[in-house]
């Protein structure tokens, strides 16, 4: 057993009140690789934002759980190496057992999600109060989920969304001792969040999504004030990196993301987490497409992936004080 405090991490309690009280929400960036962490420290540092790291099922598989905990730790001195010390959470995104939680709190995780939204409700109900009782003693935190999110992300796979049905989140806040819960507003996982037919196409081809249900967040907020509330499925799914991603042979077709006014927004709520892997997945994407294609010469991995980072924290930073307004909150 081994304490997320000995590595330097905090869990999300503290980070999350001041996030409501300040009307700003803290960023939950996913990583897989040493150069996804790298921007993401350096983005958080130098904006001087607290920041949640996220690993999914996907990544616990593709880089492994143990490497991805180090890496967590070794953040921890990154961040202060580069010159300021923010508080770091490492956080398991989508835990789909309690088995899962379990071995992510005992090698030093100090958050962890149980998914148990596809379950029936008194069936979620139990899952996630047996993580509680779990995570509780070791002072970790968990979230929660109410409603399904559409979309795609790892093995996480739903048709449509079921919006989050106000009348059960204080019984399920208070059933299950949750720390925070993610709801279902309308936002979606993956870079193809809304068919076209569910948009408004605009003249230029662009599709506008449907608005997020603003009107449940605020239910939900006054049935359990001052509760901190997560957005999954929260990339933007910027436009720039799209026609990037084309124009040097990539095939993404009618992608759309949530705009980021409504983000920001939903920031100065109780949301005081925003979920945000996809538009990390195209900034990289981009650049490494444009490199390759306009430098095929090129066989270094560090010359695409150096600039892949650079873009990427140039992202980061721009979230973080244009959508979250998570700056100089650490
Ligand atoms: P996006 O696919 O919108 O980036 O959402 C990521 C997410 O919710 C991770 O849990």
């Amino acid at each position: 057993m081994i304490s997320y405090k000995d590595l330097g991490l905090v869990n999300t309690k503290e980070l999350f009140k001041k996030a409501i009280a300040g009307k700003y929400a803290i960023p939950a960036y996913n990583f897989n690789n040493m150069e996804q962490l790298q921007a993401i420290i350096q983005a958080c540092v130098e904006t001087r934002s607290p920041v949640i790291l996220q690993v999914s099922k996907g990544a616990r598989e593709y880089a492994n759980q143990t490497l991805l905990r180090y890496m967590a730790e070794g953040a921890v001195q990154y961040a202060k190496e580069l010159g300021y010390e923010i508080p770091i959470v490492l956080h398991l995104d989508h835990g789909d057992s309690f088995e899962t939680c379990k071995s992510c709190i005992d090698m030093g995780f100090s958050s962890v999600m149980i998914d148990g939204s596809h379950f029936p409700y008194e069936e979620n109900i139990e899952l996630t109060r047996r993580v509680v009782e779990y995570a509780h003693k070791y002072d970790v935190t968990v979230e929660g989920e109410l409603g399904v999110l559409a979309g795609v992300e790892d093995e996480v796979v739903a048709e449509k969304t079921i919006y989050t049905r106000p009348e059960e989140v204080e019984d399920f806040v208070s059933r299950t001792g949750v720390d925070s819960l993610a709801i279902a507003i309308g936002t979606s996982h993956g870079a193809n969040k809304f068919k076209p037919e569910q948009c408004e196409r605009l003249p230029d081809g662009r599709l506008v999504p449907p608005p997020l249900r603003f009107d449940i967040l605020e239910e939900i907020e006054k049935r359990i004030p001052g509760f901190p509330i997560v957005l999954h499925g929260s990339s933007s799914v910027p436009p720039q990196y799209v026609e990037i991603i084309n124009k040097y042979g990539g095939a993404l077709k009618d992608a759309v993301g949530i705009p980021e006014e409504q983000l920001r927004k939903a920031a100065t709520s109780a949301v005081c987490k925003i979920n945000i892997d996809s538009d990390g997945r195209l900034a990289m994407t981009a650049k490494i497409r444009e490199i390759l294609a306009t430098k095929p010469a090129e066989f270094d991995p560090r010359k695409y992936l150096g600039p892949a980072r650079a873009e990427l924290k140039e992202l980061y930073k721009h979230k973080i004080i244009n959508v979250l307004g998570s700056d100089n909150k650490a």
